[in-house]
């Protein structure tokens, strides 16, 4: 396995490969939910990379970039063993140089959700990605449905730019306990850790609503706030019913359906979400 940090050693790299390439993009500070893209993608592709970059653009100003969890030994050791062909672990500074004016923006489907959170960060994820994509060329490109509207808006972007690169979006990876696992649970403490499966009980009570036969979609977004309401330390941001593909809220659930939510328990913000139909 290389580890590269340049952009000529990493086009060079990439001449070198044979056959299929699969990218998988982190920002690093992996888990489990990290490693299950990286074998998906080493069981469908002749090559992998791994792109592990703390991409700055996608953070807004208060929000916690210089706080960011970093490891990149550790990162490099559970790597390793994958049989991933190469790491690049790009500076700011190369994929930023100093003028840079380019940006990739999707409209309607980045306002909603995380987007009303987040108003700047869709902006900078599909930068980077497009600019990961053009560098890497690769055939397929993994993400997590973790991060729905991410995959969402990502397939959009892929399709609007007539990139050729299959988009894979793979099952969320959880604790136990039904945590989903991220970057950002490091910052749990105690209390705030126990109450986080709350997430997934609120997502769960809404699907077995829906595997009831209920199609209200207000119901659904009632019945996951109820199960939030429950849980004393956590501050509900957003729930939602949504169509999967175009992340508008429903009136009345038809096709496949993106159940979602933002949570905040002390300091941290968690977002889950589960895909109905
Ligand atoms: P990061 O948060 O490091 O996540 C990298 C990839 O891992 C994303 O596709 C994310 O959805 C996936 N992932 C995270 N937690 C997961 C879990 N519990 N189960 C399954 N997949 C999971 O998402 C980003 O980085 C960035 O926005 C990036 C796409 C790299 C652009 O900077």
């Amino acid at each position: 396995m290389r580890t590269i940090i340049g952009l000529d050693e990493l086009r060079a790299a990439r001449l070198s490969f044979n056959g299929t390439v699969g990218l998988v993009p982190t920002m690093g500070y992996l888990h489990e939910g990290h490693l299950s893209l990286i074998r998906r993608a080493k069981a469908e592709c002749d090559n992998v990379v791994v792109t592990i970059f703390v991409n700055p653009t996608q953070f807004a100003p208060t929000e916690d970039l210089s706080k960011y969890p970093r490891d990149l030994e550790r990162d490099l050791s559970l790597i390793e063993p994958l049989g991933v062909d190469l790491v690049w672990n790009p500076t700011p500074e190369i994929m930023y140089p100093t003028g840079y004016q380019t940006w990739v923006e999707v409209e309607a489907m980045t306002r909603p959700l995380e987007g009303s959170m987040r108003p700047t960060h869709f902006k900078g994820v599909t930068t980077v990605v497009a600019k990961l994509f053009n560098t890497v060329q690769p055939h397929k490109a993994y993400f997590g449905q973790k991060d729905a509207q991410q995959a969402a808006v990502i397939r959009q972007m892929t399709r609007d730019l007539n990139f050729p690169i299959e988009i894979i979006v793979c099952p969320t990876v959880r604790e136990a306990d039904g945590l989903a696992m991220s970057s950002r649970n490091k910052y749990l403490e105690g209390k705030d850790r126990a109450a986080a499966p709350v997430l997934f009980r609120a997502l769960s009570a809404a699907k077995t609503v829906y595997e009831g036969g209920e199609r209200d979609a207000e119901t659904l977004r009632r019945k996951m706030k109820e199960v939030l309401d429950g849980e004393p330390r956590a501050q509900t941001q957003y729930v939602s019913c949504a169509d999967y593909d175009t992340l508008e809220e429903l009136d009345v659930i038809k096709g496949k359906t993106l159940l979602s939510m933002a949570v905040l328990l002390g300091k941290t913000r968690l977002i889950d979400n589960f895909v109905l139909g």
